[in-house]
């Protein structure tokens, strides 16, 4: 992924309620010219929102900066247990164990339920450390078309028709997908794991807080079992660390056994405070999530007005296709004249030939965001 100058990154302007950003109190740049984020995770603002601030604050006064230990040496802290009890509650799931890292996470989660004679039948478009996990764990992979139901049924018959039933498969899948801000039908997807006796693994890092009912991601409203879910606090949690969710056993099996969960130092306590504090918030704006969808709907319906090809749905996350590296890079520039900080995502981030720029939008952008997007974009085409 192409990095933005330094100087550029400090001069970035964000919009979160009338606080001066610590960019623009440093000194050593004069803030001539700032940038507006369309290209950040911080979906709904919270990374200066003054509750996570003094969250954060009042924990490292109490705690120190670092947990010092694993969660099971002497790293573990109440602020730990009463985010995974709060959480499993909202997300109306068994049990929730925190990790240092979203990563971390989903390595865990895949080692927790593959191995050698596991079938793991994955969509294309997964995120690098699921990959990961599979490799790790000596799984057989399978790819299956992006979101294509049909496919994922073809490879799971096929599974069935040619293993015993004593081998086991696993399904993977991203409930938003974070280059091409897509989702799959989650229900179906489930159904056919069930009735193929497949696990299921869904990576809920860029739906949770901005998607499904009141932003408890995409997972909530499936009503068939999910053998586990992940999340991160890094993006619309305005924090950083991440979790895994499931049924109790599941969850125990995890602390019993994983590796990434017990040689690892606890998720510093701050950063749990902090998500806590967005949990609240979220939990107490439960009209946040649905305001963002809204958000993107119009700003989808603005953009193919003006012929770009967007995709379906209402995620926060709007890639606009350009092509070649260098094209995408043209436009990266040419809206940075404008005063919009977006980012071209090129190979290996993407596929061959379909560089973009990732659009970003989050619920503190100023009024105006979008006619000054489109007033850039105009004659581009
Ligand atoms: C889909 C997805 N899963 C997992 C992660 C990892 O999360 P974290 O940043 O907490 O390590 C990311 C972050 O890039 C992601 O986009």
């Amino acid at each position: 992924m192409q990095s933005i100058p330094l100087e550029r990154r400090r001069k970035l302007r964000t919009w979160s309620h009338g606080n001066k950003p610590a960019e623009l109190q440093d000194s050593e740049v004069k803030p001539a010219k700032f940038l507006l984020d369309l290209a950040s995770n911080d979906y709904l603002g919270l990374s200066k929102h003054p509750n996570l601030i003094k969250a954060a604050q009042a924990s490292i006064a109490r705690e120190g900066t670092g947990a010092g230990a694993s969660r099971l040496v002497t790293g573990s802290r109440p602020i730990h247990k009463e985010l995974e009890e709060a959480l499993a509650n909202w997300l109306g799931q068994e049990s929730v164990l925190l990790f240092p890292s979203g990563f971390q996470a989903n390595l865990a989660a895949v080692l927790a339920l593959a191995d050698r004679s596991t079938t793991v039948l994955a969509d294309r478009l997964i995120h690098h450390s699921l990959l990961i996990g599979i490799k790790a764990s000596g799984a057989k992979l399978k790819r299956f078309v992006h979101n294509d139901l049909d496919d994922l049924e073809r490879h799971l018959n096929n599974f069935r028709n040619n293993h015993s039933a004593q081998q086991s498969a696993l399904v993977i899948t991203e409930s938003l997908f974070s280059m091409e801000g897509t989702s799959p039908s989650l229900t179906p997807m489930a159904q056919l794991c069930e009735r193929y006796g497949a696990k299921f693994l869904v990576d809920e890092a860029h739906a949770l807080g901005v998607m499904g009912k009141e932003g408890r991601g995409l997972c909530y409203q499936v009503s068939t079992p999910i053998t586990m879910l992940s999340g991160t606090f890094g993006k619309a949690f305005g924090s950083g660390g991440a979790f895994l969710a499931g049924s109790k056993n599941t969850i125990e099996y995890i602390l019993q056994t994983s590796g990434a969960f017990r040689y690892t130092t606890a998720l510093a306590p701050s950063l749990a405070a902090a998500a806590f504090a967005a949990l609240k918030l979220i939990k107490n704006n439960p009209k946040w999530s649905a305001t963002l969808q809204q958000r993107s709907k119009s700003w989808r319906s603005a953009l193919s007005a003006h012929n770009w090809t967007c995709p379906p749905g209402d995620s926060p996350i709007i890639p606009l296709i350009i092509g070649t590296d260098q094209e995408a890079l043209n436009y990266q520039m040419h809206l940075e004249k404008a005063g919009l900080l977006t980012v071209a995502i090129r190979p290996p981030t993407v596929p061959e030939g379909t560089a973009r720029l990732r659009l970003i939008l989050r619920r503190d952008l100023p009024d105006g965001t979008l006619k000054q997007l489109v007033n850039a974009l105009k004659g581009l085409l």
